[in-house]
């Protein structure tokens, strides 16, 4: 049978911690912060003390010193960015991980971690309907998981050049070029050069007005260059929530001998729900994909996935080994083959956790209800005159833009005033960003708290402060 824990009752700071967590997303109403950063620094300052506090004390003054400067973006009004709403029980894994310390690095430093690593990633291949012998790393988020994918796909091209990139380095092997949509997320660039690539090795190629790369301009790209070639897709923008055309993309990829790479931080979860799953058609195609735990999945920060087709070059690229690292058995997992880091967190637990809590079908429903939620608004939002939509609401992002109809400048300027009216009463919390020349209000539809109520009322909101500030 069995053994059935018996739990004892908490005390100490563990006991202060979880007495506040549990009322804390009851309570946070307010989504801002209220405090200035000057207040914050007083409440955090002063000297480190000499001698060491009673752990309850120190918990209870870090709530105090906190509070005032957190956002609540775990909360439904929560718009500004694409950000999960933290899962509860991924939340408790998550502690739990802390609570058993775990070095997720190797096998042998914690079967346990290894395992529900390898159970997660599994289940990931399943739900997402990728190669199910692909391999994965956990990682920190999205950009993280996009420098693992271009890393392998670095390493592999350069192979297929007649180049071991481990023995010339970047240095003495010929200039990679990689082909990237104009409007690719900013992360990419970031990993691109955290690899070593410059603009120089960057092959622009424009896009549309959804953000999307235009892949008949890709085509005469790819075919006027002779270097090893990369080529880097969008599966969900950032600002429009659009999809490359990845059958086409393949395509050009299997033609050209390139590695086709796709950001798909949240746009990839699209593929776990019938109704939105053929936006992703081709995408299996690719040779390596990012997404991101803390987006659609719902995983506490900080979680992303790394998922490369071959094995081999993801192991070249990552690997960390010596003599006192040894192998698991029986084919285990070594996470420290798929990841930058030798010690490293276990995300293991809350990926597994969060995956048994929400399961298959309940990862399904929420991508539709968002997708849904985010129709349902732009076709309310679209009945009101002077509120425009920019983009195509293909999955769970909406992109608006208040214009009075006296020119660009008045535009941004409503839209900014927008922006600032329903961020007033700390109930929602939006941002405005600059895309394609205008002032446009980001609107993300991804906290697994969000349903069609909440959308509704923000619908009524919007509509009410837009006819104040026409008045
Ligand atoms: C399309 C896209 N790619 C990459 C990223 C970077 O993800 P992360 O912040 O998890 O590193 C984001 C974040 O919003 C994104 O939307």
């Amino acid at each position: 049978m069995q053994q059935v824990h018996a739990f004892p009752t908490l005390s100490g700071p563990l006991a202060t911690a979880s007495a506040y967590a549990n009322g804390y997303r009851e309570t946070k109403t307010n989504l801002h912060p209220t405090a200035t950063l000057a207040e914050l620094r007083k409440s955090f300052g002063g000297d480190l003390p000499a001698k060491g506090q009673p752990g309850e004390d120190v918990i209870a003054e870090l709530i105090q010193a906190t509070e005032p400067g957190l956002v609540g973006n775990t909360q439904a009004g929560f718009h500004a960015w694409v950000m999960g709403g933290a899962n509860i029980t991924g939340v408790a894994a998550d502690w739990l991980t802390s609570i058993w310390g775990q070095n997720a690095g190797i096998y042998k430093c914690s079967p346990a971690a290894a395992t529900a690593e390898e159970v997660a990633c599994n289940w990931l291949l399943d739900v997402l309907d990728l190669p199910r012998d692909a391999s994965v790393g956990l990682t920190t988020g999205a950009t993280m998981a996009g420098f693992i994918g271009l890393a392998a796909a670095r390493d592999e091209v350069l192979r297929r050049a007649g180049y071991d990139l481990a023995e010339t380095g970047l240095q003495y092997a010929p200039p990679v070029q990689v082909f990237l949509s104009a409007d690719t997320h900013v992360s990419n660039r970031a990993a691109l050069r955290f690899l070593g690539f410059g603009q120089r090795n960057i092959v622009e190629v424009p896009a549309d007005d959804q953000g999307r790369m235009d892949v008949t301009v890709l085509g005469h790209k790819l075919a006027n260059s002779r270097a090893p070639k990369i080529i880097l897709a969008t599966a969900g923008h950032i600002n429009s929530g659009a999809f490359d055309d990845f059958p086409a993309l393949a395509d050009l990829a299997k033609l050209h001998g390139a590695w086709l790479h796709v950001d798909a931080a949240f746009g990839l979860w699209a593929r776990a729900n019938v109704t939105t799953r053929f936006m992703t058609r081709g995408i299996e195609r690719a040779d390596s994909w990012s997404t991101d735990g803390h987006k659609w999945l719902q995983m506490p920060f900080d979680a992303g996935f790394a998922i490369v087709r071959d094995r081999d070059a993801h192991r070249r690229a990552m690997d960390i080994t010596a003599s006192y690292l040894s192998e698991a058995p029986d084919g285990g997992r070594d996470a420290t083959q798929f990841n930058p880091e030798l010690s490293r967190r276990a995300r293991g637990f809350s990926a597994w956790a969060t995956f048994k809590s929400l399961g298959r079908d309940g990862i399904a429903d929420m991508v539709h209800n968002h997708c849904a939620c985010a129709s349902l608004l732009a076709h309310k939002l679209r009945r009101v005159p002077g509120i425009r939509i920019l983009n195509d609401v293909v999955l769970n992002q909406l992109v608006a833009v208040f214009d009075p109809g006296q020119g660009q400048e008045a535009a941004d300027r409503a839209t900014k005033q927008m922006e600032n009216a329903l961020n007033e009463d700390g109930q929602h919390f939006f941002q405005t960003a600059q895309w394609r020349g205008q002032r446009v209000l980001r609107i993300s539809i991804i906290n697994q708290q969000t349903g069609p109520r909440h959308i509704s009322a923000l619908a009524q909101k919007i509509e009410k402060l837009w006819s104040d500030i026409r008045a």
